[in-house]
């Protein structure tokens, strides 16, 4: 079971963030789990420009900076946890920017089957926006959401106990292969309406309209 962290925070070692990320993911490699983490303060990624080059065929027309190798672990990994300090009621923009290279997930719903959580923390307390933003990206994309902590810095031992509980249970999850009937749904709806976009656009989109075939969905 891979698990992958991707943190948000532009701070290196003084985020917070990506602090309590490691207390999740020591716990999840203490349950089996392998697990890595990406820093997206120190990647190179590209502003997606919009040229639906990942519709037409597999690859970014910015492929060869960091953007795609995170996004082909992502496509590697089992469970993904989106980790972001909370900037104005969001998640970073480098957060933002990686999230904005994967339409083509949302397309095709590439992380059917996985399991997402979130990490976020903030100064005033204020994640709920940000929290509830990553949790609909995570079904967008045909993911299971596990979970999230949502702390306050500075942090204390519950912000701590929190994270090492959420790695426990993504892993649980994955493992038992959890599904949330409410999520379930929401990823059903997701697939009637990229369904008939998908169709619609056949000519345009032939990367993923060959998808959709091969997947059976179609
Ligand atoms: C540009 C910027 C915007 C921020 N916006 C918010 C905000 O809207 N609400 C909030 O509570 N904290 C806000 N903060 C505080 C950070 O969310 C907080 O310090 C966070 O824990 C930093 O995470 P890090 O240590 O992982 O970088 C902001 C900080 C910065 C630099």
């Amino acid at each position: 079971m891979k698990i992958l962290a991707i943190g948000g925070s532009p701070r290196g070692s003084k985020s917070q963030t990506h602090v309590l990320v490691e207390a999740l993911l020591a716990e999840a490699k203490g349950k089996g789990a392998e697990v890595e983490f990406v820093d997206l303060g120190k990647a190179q990624i590209g502003f997606c420009r919009a040229c639906e080059a990942c519709h037409r065929g597999p690859h970014c027309a910015l492929h060869n900076d960091d953007g795609g190798g995170i996004l082909e672990r992502m496509l590697e990994a089992d469970g993904i946890v989106l980790a972001s300090p909370v900037y104005l009621d969001q998640v970073t923009a480098q957060m933002k920017t990686l999230l904005d290279r994967t339409s083509h997930f949302v397309h095709c719903l590439r992380m059917t089957g996985k399991y997402f959580a979130a990490v976020t923390t903030s100064g005033g307390g204020g994640g709920e926006a940000t929290t509830a933003f990553l949790k609909r990206y995570a079904v967008t994309v045909g993911a299971q959401f596990a979970g999230n902590v949502d702390a306050r810095v500075p942090l204390g031992d519950a912000n701590f106990a929190a994270a090492r509980a959420l790695g426990a249970a993504l892993v649980a999850a994955i493992a038992e292969k959890k599904l949330w009937p409410d999520q379930v749904h929401a990823i059903d709806e997701q697939l009637q309406r990229f369904g008939h976009i998908i169709a619609f656009r056949k000519d345009h989109w032939p990367f993923e309209y060959q998808y959709w075939h091969e997947k059976g969905w179609l």
